[in-house]
């Protein structure tokens, strides 16, 4: 499908459908839809007074051969009351537009962005919501199927900045263009069965992906990673006759002086729990479990493309967790890079012994910040579910960096806690730490005290767990089109490179 800001009004307006975006007023006062042209206004006018057309956000009407200013059809969208308007109403009512367009068969549309955003805080953000909703909701999972004959819809639409600022529009629709690229990247990653996206398939794919870009990519395998003293990673893969990989992905945006940005993903290609096996109930599901490191890759190419002012490397350690006749098993002890020994007393909890190696070579780099994500936990599943990420650091001003670049991205986070309590209970009887908690309960607070071990004491440090986030349950949101990976936390990552000085 095509996108793009028109220059002018189009000339060929008579074979689009002109799509409209109609605000509640604020409360009680009488619905107008003073942003719409004259035509428009009285083309909606009975609808308004009977209370048919109220603006609601989800609401869609569409005016069939009634046309409006020169177009074929119209359509008007509901964004909600005025007031509350904010990027992810927008980003949802331009779902809804494109959803409405995509089954009443229309080819061409043209979003008139003057009723969407006029007054609005931010003209670029907003016009990189209305992009992104439009993205996301046309990405499907469907490389595995046979091809459909029939033409899907729409196949263009165009904004129109009508007196709206060109230039500001222009470059929020490039950078939507290039972030939610980016997040359908993951997602299509994540997407991906465990036979066609393994450890050497995600990385070569990762080098694909980053081929015209200023992104330097370099692939360590089974026996660098070894040399390397990366017993989690190299201990874990054993059970799989899937070799296990490490991608470094580096970005240098900024001066040579200038600290690295380190960003580490979970890369568990597929997770069967290894010798402690999990139930079979939603296994298949455990092909997304290397969604951390999809994020990485993901945000890094976005960065990349961006042209961001920043140096950043992105480190996913990748491999499967299988039962194989070399695989770990309970009690057994592991190495660390950084020379801490770990018993693994559940091989299930095998995203934490993959991290540990990637965390020390993250260290080892010097970095201002790091951040890891990773689908770590059920426990996080079960607090949180599908909706807010568990972000986890003891460090308050990063904390609130976070939720800043969270809430401007539109990826719902939610701190939780990580205390001393948490490490002592993560000590070892036979090594210096066990992988798994002395004691039921804060599951995923014992997992981010596990990998705290593995980071620099002054180096800045965040945890992103999205167990339950990576993964959308179905179309809960209008944007996404069936159950599969989100792409959570790509442009949180990219909004917090932005905003790093
Ligand atoms: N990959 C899982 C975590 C997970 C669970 C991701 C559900 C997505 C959805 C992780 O490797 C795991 O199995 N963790 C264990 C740790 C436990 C054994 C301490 C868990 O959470 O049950
Ligand atoms: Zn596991
Ligand atoms: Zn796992």
């Amino acid at each position: 499908m095509k996108l793009n800001l028109a220059k002018s009004t189009p000339k060929d307006t008579q074979s689009q459908t002109l799509v409209l975006f109609l605000a509640k007023p604020e409360n009680k006062k009488k619905l107008t839809a003073k942003n719409f042209s004259k035509e428009a206004q009285s083309l909606i006018e009975a609808e308004l007074q009977a209370g048919a057309v109220t603006g609601e956000l989800g609401e869609t009407r569409l005016y069939r051969r009634q046309s409006v200013d020169g177009y074929q059809h119209t359509l008007v969208v509901g964004l909600g009351e005025a007031k509350s308007l904010d990027h992810e109403k927008l980003r949802r009512a331009s779902a809804f537009a494109y959803r409405k367009l995509k089954e009443s068969k229309i080819a061409k549309a043209a979003y008139d962005l003057t009723s969407a955003l006029k007054g609005y805080k931010n003209l670029a953000e907003g016009c990189k919501a209305l992009a992104e909703g439009i993205l996301f909701s046309e990405y499907d999972f469907n490389d595995y199927k046979a091809k459909a004959e029939a033409p899907s819809f729409p196949q263009e639409i165009q904004f129109n900045p009508g007196a709206l600022s060109s230039a500001n529009l222009q470059k929020g629709l490039s950078e939507g263009l290039i972030t939610a690229e980016a997040v359908n990247l993951t997602r299509w990653l994540g997407d991906h069965p465990g036979n066609l996206m393994t450890p050497k398939i995600l990385a070569q794919t990762a080098q694909k992906k980053a081929q015209g870009t200023k992104l330097k990519v370099t692939v360590w395998d089974k026996a660098r990673i070894k040399k390397e003293k990366m017993g989690g990673l190299y201990g874990v893969s054993l059970g799989s006759s899937e070799e296990p990989r490490f991608i470094i992905m580096e970005y240098k945006g900024a001066a040579q002086s200038k600290k690295p940005i380190v960003l580490v993903g979970k890369g568990l290609t597929f997770d069967s729990g290894g010798i402690s096996i999990k139930p079979s109930q939603a296994m298949d599901e455990m092909k997304y479990d290397m969604c951390g490191g999809a994020t990485v890759i993901g945000a890094m190419i976005a960065i990349a493309k961006l042209k961001l002012k920043a140096n950043v490397i992105g480190l996913v350690p990748a491999s499967e967790n299988m039962p194989g006749p070399a695989a770990n098993k309970p009690g057994d002890i592991l190495t660390a890079r950084n020379g801490k020994t770990v018993e693994v007393l559940n091989t299930d909890a095998e995203g934490r012994l993959i991290l540990m190696d990637a965390l020390s070579y993250a260290t080892e780099l010097k970095p201002q910040v790091i951040f890891d994500v990773a689908t770590l936990t059920g426990a996080i599943v079960v607090a949180l579910g599908n909706t807010h990420t568990g972000v986890f650091t003891r460090d308050t001003k990063l904390m609130n960096k976070i939720q800043d670049a969270a809430a401007a991205a539109g990826d719902p986070v939610w701190p939780m806690p990580i205390t001393d309590d948490h490490v002592a209970d993560m000590k070892g009887t036979h090594a210096d730490l066990s992988n798994i908690s002395s004691f039921k309960g804060a599951g995923s607070s014992t997992a981010a005290a596990f990998l705290e071990q593995f980071v620099g004491k002054d180096i800045p440090w965040a945890h992103f767990d999205i167990a339950g986030t990576a993964w959308n349950l179905a179309n809960r949101v209008p944007y996404v089109q069936k159950k599969g990976a989100s792409g959570a936390i790509v442009r949180t990552f990219v909004e917090f490179v932005k905003n790093q000085k």
